[in-house]
This record gives C-alpha cells, structure tokens and sequence, in this order.
C-alpha cells in the first residue's frame, strides 16, 4: 500500500479533511455535536425514528459483520457469488483505475472487485467511505495485505460529505452493495441519486447491489435470526444514542420487533417499549414518554424490482449497462453509466 494517501479528493475541498489515522481521513469541524443532534431530532418527531447511520458505533460496524455470516441472512454470501463470478465481465465495462465504495464495511466482498482491477491493470486506488473507523481500519488492513499495489484511502463520512468532496478528475468505479440503498428513506434515496449524479464525472460507473422482492417466508428469518445478533445490532443504536447523546434510554426496557411489508416492500426494524416510562435528555433539557408498546423505527430494508429500479435511475441521467442474479433471483447486481446526454445538458 502507497504510504501516502492518494489524491482521492478533490484540489478544492482537500483543506476541509483531516487525517484521523493512517490514511484515513474525517471532514473537518463534523463532530460528535452534529451527531447528537441529528439522533435528537428523530426521536422527537412522530412516529419517533433514527437514521440508519446511528447502527454503526464500534459494536454495530462488528455486530453487522456477524450477521452476514448468519445461516438465515442470505444477502452477503449471494451477493459475493455474483462478484466472485462476474467481476472480470463488471470491470471490463467499466475500465477504471479507481475503486470508491461507499458505506464499505470491512471490504470483504469488494475483494473480487479489487482482484479484477489489479489483475487488469496492475495499479490503481481504492478509497473506502464509511462512518465507521472500526470498519475503515479493518478494510485498510485487507487493503494491505491483498493488494499492495493499490493506494488506500479510507473516508470517516457520511456518504453525502464524501461524494461532495470526492475528484471528478479521476474516472472512478463507484460501488455501493448489500443492498444498503435499501436502507435510505425514499427522500434520502432521491437526494442521494440526485447528489451523487451531480458529483459524477463524465467517465465514472455505478454498482448497485440491490436485495430483490421475494417470498416473505426468505426474507423475514433474515431480520430476525435465531441467535438474536439482529436484536442485538438494532437494539445497539439504543445504547448508541445514550452514548452520545446523555439520555436516559434503559436496554432492560426494549425488545426488539421486526417484519416485511408486502405493501412497502420493506423489513421494518423496531425497538418497542415494554412498560411505558420517561425517557430523559438531560444536555438537551427534555425528555418525552415512551408508551408500552410504542416503536421507534430503528431501520427499514427495502427490497427492490430490478427492472424497476432501472428504469427509475434513467431519470437520474443513469444508463443501465448490465444486470447480473443469483439462480434464485434473490439478489442482483446492477451497472450503470451517467448517459452522455446529462453531461451534453448540465454543461449548457
Ligand atoms: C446494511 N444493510 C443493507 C443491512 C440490510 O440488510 O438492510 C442492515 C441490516 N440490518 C439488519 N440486518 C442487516
């Protein structure tokens, strides 16, 4: 691995970074102020809710990594099937030499990906965005040891702070998988498209991997697993939220729920209290009841129409270059290239 980190970012917005460890790099004056509040603001709204990031404190990034080993959670290992077979085909239409993964966890499945690249080129960068360090420190590691020849960059950020300060000036490969766009509201997936697009240069790719509608009696057990690491990951953003917000939340009173919309085509993750009492947020100066059997919406995973989602991105400027599955269709992988007409129109 290049000792320094690659110019990933661009000229411009390079002052506005700081290095937090080893190539790894925070946007700078984002603190753990700006988190608090975004965890506040949610739960006082109604139906209370947090965002999805809030999951990924040390313990979550390593609770997830569980998961996707679990029996009953199917989405990792098809997922990886699909890379490990296609990833010489999936490079070969996009010839990039740069590699950005975006909510990159600890990389493992972009291996193939990164494989692809290096046998195809024999050099090039991978730059990993999450919001996690434990996660970011585990793929720099990975990063290390497999491909030497590549230049690591990891990005502490949300994804919206990263694409924004990204360079257009490098042709890049951005790969967003496990379906974690499943996971954005339908506002947040709007703004991220519309961000994201905005930000993409002219020779850049998108991957998408995308959780597929299927039998609920497959998808349920995924969110739900018998060894309860679910529970646990999501009743974690709980203990989360107490951490760094002061409040009062108290673990002994929240069980965890799930289960699919047909209608929304979404898993919807809950803490429900199990005795009503008060929730304090003493830096704050409030506090709401928390009512037996009230949920907070800790996280939704939508699950997608390929076709459809296809044909939704296209009015995203985002041409559809190929489309690969698993034999069952539970999961799917999907290129895209910003259209050559968005760039003839945004340059006007
Ligand atoms: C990260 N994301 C795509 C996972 C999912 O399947 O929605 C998060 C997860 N939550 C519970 N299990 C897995």
């Amino acid at each position: 691995m290049s000792s320094e980190p690659a110019p990933i970012l661009s000229a411009r917005d390079r002052p506005d970074w700081s290095v937090t460890a080893p190539a790894i790099l925070t946007p700078r004056g984002r603190g753990a102020d700006d988190t608090a509040a975004s965890m506040v603001r949610t739960l006082f709204d109604r139906p209370r809710w947090l965002e999805p990031c809030h999951l990924y404190d040390e313990r979550g990034s390593l609770l997830f990594e569980e998961i996707c080993e679990l029996p009953e959670y199917y989405p990792t290992r098809t997922e990886a099937a699909i890379l490990e077979r296609e990833a010489g085909a999936l490079m070969g239409l996009a010839p990039v030499e740069c590699i950005v993964e975006l909510g990159a966890g600890f990389s493992k499945k972009t291996i193939h990906l990164l494989k692809a690249l290096s046998r195809a080129r024999g050099r090039g960068t991978f730059a990993a965005v999450d919001v996690s360090a434990t996660a970011l420190m585990a793929s720099r590691s990975m990063a290390e040891e497999l491909f030497p020849e590549l230049a690591f960059t990891g990005l502490e950020a949300r994804f919206e702070d990263a694409i924004t300060s990204i360079t257009r000036d490098i042709p890049k490969l951005v790969v967003f998988l496990g379906s974690t766009i499943g996971n954005f509201t339908p506002t947040d997936m709007l703004h991220f498209f519309t961000h994201l697009c905005e930000h993409m240069g002219p020779d850049d790719y998108l991957l998408l991997g995308v959780d597929r509608i299927k039998d609920p009696k497959i998808i349920e057990p995924a969110y739900d697993d018998a060894r309860g690491v679910t529970a646990a990951f999501v009743l974690n953003a709980f203990t989360n939220v107490t951490r760094a917000t002061g409040a009062g939340f108290r673990p002994e009173l929240i069980a965890y729920r799930s289960g699919y919309s047909p209608e929304r085509t979404r898993v919807e993750m809950v803490g429900i209290a199990t005795e009503t009492h008060r929730v304090d947020f003493p830096r704050h100066s409030a506090s709401f009841v928390w009512e037996k059997g009230e949920g907070i919406l800790v996280e939704t995973s939508r699950k997608f129409d390929p076709d459809d989602l296809q044909v939704q991105l296209r009015s995203f400027g985002l041409e559809s270059l190929g489309h690969w599955t698993d034999p069952n269709r539970w999961f799917s992988l999907l290129l895209f290239r910003r259209s050559k007409d968005s760039h003839a129109l945004e340059s006007k």
